[in-house]
């Protein structure tokens, strides 16, 4: 098959503003496509738009991908701006958060949701009549490695990973079943160098410092940013419906498909210490779990519950407990 030509085309890339997002508009830019580059961070969105240097032109648009008409307006905004339909859309701005389920804040939850899953169906069906028009349409989303296995402390991110891989591998079968002109893929990275570990939240009750979680992600990133966007890119030339970004995203894909569900096994035996060092028992904080917002408690006690709180001490415990959690999070 004939790979694709990114000569004279429009791209609109998410999270352009750092890592993977700035790496692929700089290699778009040199291989002649005009770019929509889009961050939420104004000053670093320039940054990216000044280094894009070749003979396509980048652009800055600075806005929230969480926000479901702002990502609406600027599709208009850049068929305007432009002149033509975008002929690609790539969905990777993204985030982490660190945290247990059992005291996942929802607001964290929903932050992340927001952006990860959200911002990424959001970008895609804004697109889709651009793509569709411009006959030659493709949306590539970023999902993870954590959109295949799961790990400790990162259920909100696997939530909205696996949910971005399920999301596209249904658009794909049905531009495929339509007889549509947009190719369809789905990214998977492993571990990249860039600024994701810095911006990600990190539950107080995690049971790691900000400093230990650095020290992590520094441990399992193998890759470039340059060279993920090169490897993306080239799964795009090819219309690949499947991109795994770096060694570690290769094995841990063959890991999964080797082990079925045993994976989790393994998954905890290795990520436990290194996340936590020596203890792979990490200590919680002592706190009750994650509360949903008033409105939305349950007006019965769960089942259980009154036999949880009828232990000598454990109503008290819990109190001290919730009290001492609303300390920490207020304070982080
Ligand atoms: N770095 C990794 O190891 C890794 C691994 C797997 C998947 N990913 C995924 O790759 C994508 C890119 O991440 P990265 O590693 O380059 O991170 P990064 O932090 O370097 O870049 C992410 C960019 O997204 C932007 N962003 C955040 N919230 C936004 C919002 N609401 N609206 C618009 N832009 C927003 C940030 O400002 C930042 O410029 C993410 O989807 C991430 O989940 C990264």
């Amino acid at each position: 098959m004939k790979s694709k030509s990114f000569q004279n085309k429009l791209a609109v890339v998410t999270g352009a503003g750092s890592g993977i997002g700035r790496a692929l508009v700089l290699d778009l830019v040199l291989r002649g496509c005009d770019v929509a580059a889009c961050d939420v961070q104004q000053q670093a969105l320039e940054e990216t738009v000044a280094l894009a240097v070749g003979s396509g032109k980048a652009r800055a648009y600075c806005f929230d991908v969480a926000d479901r008409a702002a990502f609406y307006q600027h599709a208009d905004r850049i068929r305007g701006d432009f002149g033509q339909p975008a002929n690609l859309i790539i969905n990777n701005a993204g985030v982490g958060l660190g945290a247990r389920v059992r005291e996942m804040r929802w607001e964290d939850f929903e932050w992340l949701m927001g952006i990860n899953f959200w911002g990424v169906c959001y970008g895609t069906q804004a697109f889709l009549p651009q793509l569709i028009e411009s006959g030659d349409g493709h949306v590539v989303n970023v999902s993870s490695i954590y959109g295949m296995i799961s790990g400790p402390l990162t259920s909100a991110y696997n939530a909205a990973k696996f949910a971005v891989r399920g999301y596209t591998e249904s658009l794909r079968i049905e531009m495929l079943a339509e007889k549509l002109p947009v190719q369809v893929s789905c990214v998977h990275p492993g571990g990249i160098r860039t600024n994701i570990a810095k911006s990600s939240r990190l539950d107080a009750g995690a049971g790691m410092d900000r400093a230990d979680f650095d020290k992590w992600f520094s441990r399992i990133t193998l890759t470039s940013p340059e060279k993920a966007a090169a490897i993306i890119i080239n799964g795009i030339r090819h219309n690949r419906p499947r991109i795994l970004v770096g060694p570690d995203a290769h094995l841990i894909d063959a890991m999964q498909r080797t082990l079925g569900i045993r994976y989790q096994w393994l998954a905890g035996a290795l990520l436990n210490p290194l996340m936590f060092g020596k203890s792979s028992a990490p200590q919680s904080r002592p706190v009750a779990a994650a509360q949903p917002p008033a409105a939305a408690m349950p007006a019965r006690p769960a089942p259980g519950a009154a036999k949880k709180t009828s232990r000598a001490g454990a109503g008290r415990a819990k109190s001290a407990g919730r009290a001492q959690a609303e300390a920490e999070n207020d304070a982080g």
